[in-house]
């Protein structure tokens, strides 16, 4: 009988640990989920697992407690996913950015290297690295030119990735991935902001929508194909940088368009622009070249914009998902 396999992700209780914790259940893994302490536990995302998941306490900014993890763990596969990722709080809190976001990647990394050489490691790079873009699409060639400390923090966990794969021969990913959203968003992003806006606009509970730049476009795309990604590029003969998108960008103009129509209001007649939701420096324009992951790993995604916008706005609404 072949072994059971067993998968650490951490960042278990943002939206993308969800999603994946429950994608390797069905696939037959034994999984275990980093978590932080907290005064009060984040666990709504993951509540309907909670049975089958083996929640372990740790924090990436204690290298004692991965290394404790990971040795009691020994996991075939980790999934790094946890990060301070909501972009404004990188530009108020950048040395803890940097701490958890780019340090973290390090911590982990050096414990896989001591503890477990054999696991296969993955990076939850970002697009956000691209920043400035000097070529459009973007893909695995392009030029990093991060525009805030989270981008500068995820380049760093990128390389960190790439060094250790290169230096140690350790198994190790970076998935470059593109904005990707659900009803599981956190609320503070654009598109969960929006949905949930939109809905309770609809339903008399709000009245307008409080948004900074408009114009910025985005290649959103769904978690749940995303995560597919994830898994798909360490079940890959060779370790390599993948990025992972839909092809398409669209403005937050239109994702307002969209969401609006779909409550049967328009938007224009709601949408206030709010200059405390500027940010110091933007990235204006990301739309990912994902030919390599489509070449290499079969990967494609499943959702369209129309469709993912749709489904969270009816989330939202609360119709069933
Ligand atoms: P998210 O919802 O913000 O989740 C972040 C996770 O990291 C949470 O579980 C959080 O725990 C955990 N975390 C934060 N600080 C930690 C620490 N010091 N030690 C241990 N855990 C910590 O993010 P997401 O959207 O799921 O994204 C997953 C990853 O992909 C992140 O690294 C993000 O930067 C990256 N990424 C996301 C996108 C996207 O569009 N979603 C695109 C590219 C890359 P708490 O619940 O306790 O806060
Ligand atoms: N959050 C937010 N709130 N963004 C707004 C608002 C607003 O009120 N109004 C306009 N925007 C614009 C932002 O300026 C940005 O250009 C765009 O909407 C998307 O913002 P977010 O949803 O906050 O996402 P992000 O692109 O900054 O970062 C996300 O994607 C990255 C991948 O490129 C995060 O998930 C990162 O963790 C991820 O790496």
């Amino acid at each position: 009988m072949t072994e059971q396999k067993r998968a650490l992700v951490t960042g278990l209780t943002g939206q993308d640990g969800s999603y994946l914790a429950e994608f390797l259940l069905k696939k037959g893994y034994e999984v275990f989920g980093l978590v932080r302490r907290t005064s009060s536990p984040r666990l709504d995302r993951v509540e309907p697992i909670l049975d089958r998941v083996n929640i372990v306490y740790g924090d990436l900014l204690d290298q004692s407690s991965l290394q404790r993890v990971l040795g009691n763990c020994m996991p075939h596969e980790i999934y790094n996913l946890a990060a301070q990722s909501f972009v404004p709080t990188s530009f108020a809190e950048p040395v803890l950015t940097a701490e958890v976001t780019a340090l973290g990647a390090t911590r982990l990394l050096e414990a896989v290297r001591h503890v477990h050489p054999g696991a296969r490691y993955y990076q939850a790079s970002s697009s956000e690295m691209f920043g400035a873009v000097r070529e459009t699409p973007q893909n695995e060639m392009t030029p990093f030119v991060p525009r805030s400390p989270y981008g500068v923090s995820k380049l760093y966990a990128h390389w960190t990735t790439v060094h250790h794969r290169e230096a140690y021969g350790i198994f190790a990913c970076s998935g470059i991935l593109f904005n990707h959203e659900s009803p599981r968003r956190g609320e503070e992003f654009v598109t969960r902001k929006i949905a949930r806006a939109a809905a309770r606009i609809s339903q008399g509970r709000q009245t307008e929508l409080r948004l900074g730049n408009l114009e910025a476009r985005r290649d959103w795309g769904f978690a749940g194909d995303y995560v597919r990604a994830m898994w798909l590029m360490l079940q890959a003969e060779q370790a390599d940088d993948f990025v992972v998108a839909t092809g398409e960008t669209h403005s937050v103009r239109e994702f307002c368009e969209r969401a609006f129509a779909r409550v049967g209001l328009d938007w224009e007649a709601h949408v206030v622009t709010d200059e405390s939701f500027l940010r110091p420096l933007e990235v204006d324009l990301l739309v990912g070249d994902a030919s390599r992951a489509r070449e290499q790993l079969g990967w494609s995604p499943t959702v369209s914009f129309e469709g993912l916008v749709d489904m969270m706005v009816d989330a939202e609404l609360g119709c069933a998902q």
